[in-house]
């Protein structure tokens, strides 16, 4: 018997897949190249939208996130000097919750061992073949053996660098693609996040985030410019440049410092292909597009991505019914585009384009105060930030 689905990636868009299948009584191989510890401990983003926890909730894998999640009803836009609280809660009825991506990960994993599950981390040389015909496989090379295995359907859920959408022909896909002059640095930090809740900061030195990971672990984020190299930052510079750029005009420190345990860097780019499906290979997540983290909606994305493929393979896999697979990729793409114009919205309003002029300037600056100011301006941010609803 063949198996039904073939998934390659266990990132968050893999590893749901697989569950929301098994779930549905279908049974799928997930393939990963990176081992179990690489994938576990990873750090990536940090918040969800109120529907993807929702969807944690409902299919059985969020009761760790519920007791360690930090459940979030607003934010801050700071600039001039001066906070400002976008009250989420109050405009939206919704909340956010911060709770690591790679928890997420963690928890997706120990639920697909404890039913068995196929979940071959480590694997090498994965390729895809007959991706047009009704019999795709998949090869690649497990513990030095060459392995082919044989499916329905294909999930590409390997990330912005995986092989899958590179796998399909020239001239199919259509991808549209924004590289911004400025990348983030960020670190984890020993320290107790010194507000409850996200600062994004605009400052003249350039963008500032404190998010944070628990109530002992900070999550610090500082514009930097992309071809910058880690080594060009002590943790002196780092910890100067969040004082700098978080400071308040009544002199408020809003930065606690503490042993910095994780640092890195992260270009920022917007990234979409269309559509997302070659013949039965299906995109989902960061395989298929990516976006600036600014507006957290990366991981966001994949899930509600893997929301609407799940449902479309199971009425697939049920009675061979193709009328939501069709359909997958525009629906995907409907809201994928709304995160798009969200994010670039988000980070174009935040950060330090060099070169920008006075008018550039003065104009980022009268957005941010109509966002604040105003009911409508704030609303615009809120709906999109905490997830704009399923149809
Ligand atoms: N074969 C098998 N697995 C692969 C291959 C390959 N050739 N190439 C990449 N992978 C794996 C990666 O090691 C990773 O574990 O695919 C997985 C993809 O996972 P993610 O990159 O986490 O992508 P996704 O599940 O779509 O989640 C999107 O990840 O990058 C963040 O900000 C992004 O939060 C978003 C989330
Ligand atoms: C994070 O916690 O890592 C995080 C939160 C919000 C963002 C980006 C990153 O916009």
């Amino acid at each position: 018997m063949r198996t039904q689905v073939g998934i390659v990636g266990a990132g968050p868009a893999g590893l749901l897949l697989a569950h929301l299948l098994h779930l549905a009584g279908i049974e799928s191989v997930v393939l990963e190249a990176k081992s179990r510890a690489h994938v576990e401990e990873r750090i990536r983003a940090g918040l969800m939208e109120q529907g993807t926890v929702d969807i944690l909730t409902e299919s059985g894998l969020a009761g760790r996130l519920h007791r360690e999640g930090l459940a979030h009803e607003g934010l801050e836009l700071r600039f001039d000097g001066t906070g400002h609280r976008i009250d989420l809660k109050a405009l939206t009825g919704k909340q956010v919750t911060i709770y690591g991506q790679q928890e997420v990960v963690k928890d997706l994993i120990a639920a697909r061992l404890a039913y068995g599950g196929a979940l071959h981390f480590d694997v090498e040389d994965v390729a895809l073949h007959g991706l047009e015909t009704d019999r795709p496989r998949i090869t690649y090379d497990e513990a030095g053996e060459a392995r082919l295995l044989d499916f329905y359907i294909i999930a590409g859920c390997d990330g912005f660098l995986g092989i899958c959408r590179p796998a399909i022909p020239a001239g199919v896909l259509t991808a549209y693609d924004r590289v911004y002059p400025f990348a983030w640095l960020g670190i984890l930090a020993a320290a107790p996040p010194a507000s409850h809740e996200l600062i994004y900061a605009r400052h003249e030195r350039g963008f500032a985030l404190a998010t944070m990971r628990s109530p002992k672990l900070s999550r610090l984020y500082v514009q930097c410019a992309p071809e910058e190299s880690i080594d060009d930052w002590s943790d002196d510079r780092i910890w100067a440049e969040l004082h700098a750029r978080l400071a308040r005009q009544d002199g408020a420190d809003q930065v606690n410092e503490g042993p910095i345990l994780q640092k890195g860097i992260t270009a920022m780019r917007s990234y979409v292909v269309e559509p997302m499906r070659y013949g039965r290979l299906f995109l989902a997540g960061d395989a298929a597009h990516i976006v600036p983290p600014t507006g957290a909606k990366g991981m966001n994305l994949a899930i509600a991505d893997i929301r609407v493929l799940a449902r479309a393979l199971e009425v697939f896999c049920r009675d061979g019914g193709t009328a939501l697979l069709d359909g997958y990729s525009a629906k995907a793409l409907a809201r994928v585009w709304k995160a798009q114009r969200f994010s670039w919205w988000m980070t174009s309003m935040l950060h330090r384009f060099d070169g920008g002029d006075a008018f550039e300037h003065k104009v980022q600056v009268a957005e941010l105060d109509y966002v604040c100011r105003s009911r409508a301006g704030a609303l615009t941010l809120a709906e999109n930030y905490v997830g704009l609803p399923f149809d």
